[in-house]
């Protein structure tokens, strides 16, 4: 019973870990890129080239300032369709995680 421990838990891990394509690539797609893209680049940022998982590491600064944003409810601006909260966690707790990961190496 034991030996099957670790397995579950590397299932449950998977199950509940934050990912980028399923928890911030749809939500930057969705509720930014109708702003920030290479014609209508708001605030002169084109978040297209945000939706590589590579780009975390690549181009932490530009994370940290969106983090910023959407941790401080300022992006979107208000009227404009946004993420559920559930969705918004899900989003800041995988950049936090990735931050931290970096941060440890
Ligand atoms: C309705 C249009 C609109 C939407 C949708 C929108 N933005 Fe913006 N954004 C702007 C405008 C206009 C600015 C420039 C004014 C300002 O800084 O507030 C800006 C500025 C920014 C900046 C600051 C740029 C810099 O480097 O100084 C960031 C970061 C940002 N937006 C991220 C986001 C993110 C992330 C989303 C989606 C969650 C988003 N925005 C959705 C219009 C939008």
């Amino acid at each position: 019973m034991l030996r099957c421990l670790p397995i579950a838990l590397f299932a449950a891990n998977l199950l509940t870990a934050a990912s980028f394509d399923k928890d911030v690539a749809p939500l930057i797609r969705e509720t930014c890129v109708g702003c920030h893209n290479e014609k209508l680049a708001s605030g002169n940022l084109n978040l297209k080239g945000y939706l590589d998982t590579a780009t975390v590491s690549a181009n932490r600064q530009g994370w940290e300032r969106i983090a910023a944003r959407i941790r401080a409810g300022s992006m979107p601006p208000l009227g404009n369709a946004r993420a559920t909260p559930e969705q918004t966690d899900a989003l800041l707790r995988y950049l936090q995680d990735e931050f931290d990961r970096f941060d440890r190496r």
